[in-house]
C-alpha cells in the first residue's frame, strides 16, 4: 500500500479508524473522512502517533447530505486525480424515523445512498488507478429484510432494525 491514495469514510471511530490506521501502517496516504472536525483530528493524531505516517489528511463530510458528499468529493478530486482505494465504511443506527434534508430515511441515506454517491463522485479518479478498489462495509443484517422499493422511507410501520437491514441491502 506504499504511497497509495486511500479514502476512508467514518474514519474517526470503530472499523473506519482501525482501517485507516492499518492502511497508514502500510505506508498509504490516507484521507480520513469524518463528520466532526474535532473527532477526525483526534483520530488523525492517534494514527500519526501509532504509525508515524505523515501522509494523513482530514476532510469533513456529512454523509446524510448529498450536497456535502458532492462538495467534499469534489475537494478530494481537485487534489487527487488518482485514488487507489475508497472504503465506504461509515454507518449509523437510529431507532426513530427521520428524514434527511434530501427527504430520504436517514439510515438509507447514510448506509446505502451515500456509498453509491461517494463512489460515483470519486469514480473518475478511482478508474485512473492501475488496481483501484472500492470496499463497502455491509452487515449480516441485510439477510433479514429485503429492500422495500415500494416505500424506501418505510413511512408505513417503521422499525429501526428493518430500516437498518434494508440500508445494508445489495447495491
Ligand atoms: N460494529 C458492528 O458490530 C457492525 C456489524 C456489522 C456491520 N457494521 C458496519 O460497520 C461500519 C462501521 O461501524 P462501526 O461499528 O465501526 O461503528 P461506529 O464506531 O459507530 O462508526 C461509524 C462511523 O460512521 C460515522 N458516521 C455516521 N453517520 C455519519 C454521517 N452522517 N456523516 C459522516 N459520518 C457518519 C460515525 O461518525 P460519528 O462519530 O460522527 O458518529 C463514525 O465515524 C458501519 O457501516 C456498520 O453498519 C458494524
Amino acid at each position: 500500500m506504499n504511497n497509495k491514495i486511500c479514502v476512508v469514510t467514518g474514519a474517526n471511530s470503530g472499523l473506519g479508524f482501525e482501517t485507516a490506521k492499518a492502511l497508514a501502517a502500510q505506508g498509504a496516504r490516507v484521507i480520513l473522512l469524518s463528520r466532526s472536525a474535532d473527532k477526525g483530528q483526534e483520530a488523525l493524531d492517534k494514527i500519526f502517533v501509532a504509525t508515524q505516517n505523515d501522509q494523513l489528511e482530514l476532510m469533513t463530510v456529512d454523509l446524510a447530505s448529498q450536497a456535502s458528499i458532492r462538495e467534499t468529493g469534489q475537494k478530494i478530486l481537485d487534489k487527487y486525480p488518482v485514488i487507489d482505494t475508497l472504503v465506504n465504511n461509515a454507518g449509523t443506527w437510529i431507532s426513530k424515523h427521520s428524514l434527511t434534508e434530501d427527504g430520504v430515511e436517514t439510515m438509507f441515506a447514510v448506509n446505502h445512498l451515500a456509498y453509491v454517491l461517494m463512489t460515483h463522485v470519486l469514480y473518475p479518479a478511482l478508474r485512473q488507478a492501475p488496481d483501484g478498489r472500492i470496499v463497502c462495509v455491509a452487515s449480516d443484517s441485510h439477510f433479514q429484510f429485503k429492500i422495500n422499493y415500494e416505500d424506501l422511507n418505510l413511512t408505513d410501520k417503521y422499525h429501526g432494525l428493518r430500516a437498518y437491514a434494508q440500508s445494508k441491502g445489495p447495491m
